[in-house]
């Protein structure tokens, strides 16, 4: 089967200020100098997603936001609608991360009324599933990534681009991974998911890995079957530890 091109998304959560943009600026130099294997992109803030869009040009490194409500407009104070997101430069959107699920009791029916308002805006979902540490010692993995996929992926996702990441939630800025067989059979079964929701239309789309990817694990984990990139939290924050993730696509 052809391999395609590894989706490298770097997601900054609350953090960086206009000064981190420098290591943007840092980041596309390198790769303009020297273009990577893979697709990279940057999900600043949303203060930052505008002058970083400006700054990336849409070249050698794009930008995404990190979350949108799921009505295009309203009254709904301190939210950003999808179109803002595509309006400021974003071309890919975060939905469903853990932790926005956590911080606002976000439901998989919320996550897909996202995905449906990000695609009529015209951006690219990326749709992060994942179980707890509890979950996972119960065994209970692949039942809740099989289920949070089932409710979180809108049937209208079928011919648009779009990216799953599953995410451990125990992995997420602590340090530990799964095992590569771990993350092999996990990622077995969100592809599986993906079939029994979309069909064909689940076939093709990404399956990123996330949760404590840094630059010493990056290479194996990309190598994993059915691993189609990675959504890097603290390790996209430095150009430097980012790029050691980009170059062992
Ligand atoms: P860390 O890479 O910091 O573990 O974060 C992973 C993540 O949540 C990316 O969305």
């Amino acid at each position: 089967m052809k391999q395609s091109v590894k989706l490298i998304v770097g997601n900054w959560k609350m953090n960086g200020l206009g000064a981190s943009l420098a290591e943007a600026e840092v980041l596309k130099d390198a790769l303009e100098a020297d273009p990577a294997a893979c697709r990279v992109v940057l999900c600043p803030p949303a203060t930052l997603i505008e002058r970083m869009a400006r700054l990336l040009g849409g070249g050698a490194v794009e930008t995404g936001g990190q979350d949108c409500h799921d009505e295009p407009s309203g009254a709904f104070t301190g939210s950003v609608s999808a179109e803002m997101l595509a309006d400021a430069g974003a071309r890919l959107v975060i939905l469903g991360h853990s932790e926005s699920r956590a911080s606002f009791a976000e439901t998989d029916a919320g996550v897909a009324a996202k995905v449906e308002t990000a695609l009529a805006a015209g951006l690219e979902p990326i749709i992060c599933v994942g179980e707890t540490l509890e979950q996972r010692d119960a065994g209970e993995a692949i039942d809740v990534v099989s289920r949070q996929i089932a409710g979180s992926l809108p049937v209208s996702l079928t011919g648009q681009p779009f990216a799953v990441a599953y995410e451990p939630i125990w992995a997420i800025g602590t340090g530990r991974t799964p095992t590569l067989e771990e993350i092999e059979a996990m990622h077995r079964a969100v592809r599986a998911a993906m079939l029994k929701r979309l069909g064909a239309g689940g076939a093709a789309a990404p399956i990123l890995y996330g949760g404590s990817v840094k630059p010493g694990n990056a290479a194996e984990i990309l190598a994993v079957p059915e691993v189609g990139g990675a959504l890097v939290g603290g390790a996209s924050l430095k150009a430097e530890d980012f790029l050691g993730i980009i170059r062992g696509t």
